[in-house]
């Protein structure tokens, strides 16, 4: 079991594996990244996070990126670590150069490949659900820095993390601007009431999760419809079920909002069913079926 680094093809262990403090990952979040995990040591739906990283890289006028060389430094840093799984972070910076705002200053993208073992969150999270607390803090608008660009830039969701444990919750839930509820500070949500399943469409502003489209198209595929809809605060506190997702995490039931039970305050019926899919999806994902 190994944390490996690869720093623009160079795989450094963690004591070696450094970055300049004029990198403006470091000095402005300038930066993009993605998470995911391995399953049978492949890592999960890569394709997807590789055409996501490349999206947000493009949004912040950093890519194209050369997709084909991230791909082949991830499996360097992947073969070098020999975990029987992996959690995989891969980080594109602006790079450095002289201090200042300007774009134009950096000298070059810094690519950087972060595998660590796969540590899951505990297993009662799954077994006996997750609280989340809707906090305060909003997320970004989508005329600021748009919140499907995932960026380096997670301050905004850092606070609103801490507001969420000063409540004693695992995760938060924020709003928009105009208050409706768009994810969590890591996470993507999905609610169901009277048996029907929805999450936040996109346009209110959010990450598009790849674990979001996974689970909705496994869903579609056992015939559960999913609506993307705008959601209130309310439509959270009266769900008879809820559950977050996200890359490592996977899908984990919610339980308790603001100190109040969802529902019968355990993982209900649709929270188990998705579980399910999605255990069955990895899987089929750790066979090589994708
Ligand atoms: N976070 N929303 C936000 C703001 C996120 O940061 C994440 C992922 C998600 C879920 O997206 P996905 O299913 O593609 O992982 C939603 C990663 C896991 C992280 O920062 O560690």
């Amino acid at each position: 079991m190994a944390i490996r680094v690869g720093i623009d093809g160079v795989i450094h262990d963690e004591r070696t594996a450094v970055v300049p403090v004029f990198d403006r990952g470091f000095l402005y979040g300038d930066s993009v990244y993605e998470v995911t995990r391995t399953a049978g040591g492949r890592p999960v739906d890569l394709e997807r996070h590789l055409e996501r990283l490349d999206r947000s890289a493009t949004a912040i006028l950093l890519g194209p990126l050369d997709l084909g060389l991230v791909g082949r430094e991830l499996a360097a840093t992947l073969a070098a670590a020999g975990n029987p799984e992996s959690y995989i972070r891969i980080v594109v910076t602006r790079g450095a150069g002289e201090m200042g705002l300007d774009p134009a200053l950096a000298d070059r993208p810094r690519r950087i490949v972060i595998v660590r073992p796969l540590k899951l969150p505990d297993r009662a999270l799954y077994e006996q659900g997750a609280a989340v607390a809707l906090v305060a803090v909003r997320r970004n608008l989508r005329r600021a820095v748009d919140p499907a660009v995932k960026s380096g830039n997670y301050l905004n969701n850092i606070m609103a993390l801490a507001e969420a444990k000063r409540a004693g919750a695992y995760e938060s839930i924020m709003c928009n601007a105009e208050g409706r509820v768009v994810e969590g500070s890591s996470s993507n949500l999905f609610v169901a009431r009277g048996g029907e399943l929805c999450t936040p469409a996109l346009e209110d502003g959010l990450l598009d999760g790849i674990t979001r489209r996974r689970v909705i198209e496994l869903l579609h595929g056992a015939g559960r419809e999913v609506a993307e809809a705008h959601l209130a605060p309310d439509d959270v506190r009266r769900a008879d079920e809820a559950f977050i997702t996200s890359s490592v995490r996977g899908v984990m039931p919610v339980v308790r909002v603001d100190g109040a039970a969802v529902g019968g305050g355990a993982p209900g019926p649709i929270t188990r069913e998705a579980m399910a899919l999605y255990a069955r999806f990895l899987a089929g994902a750790a066979r090589g079926e994708l």
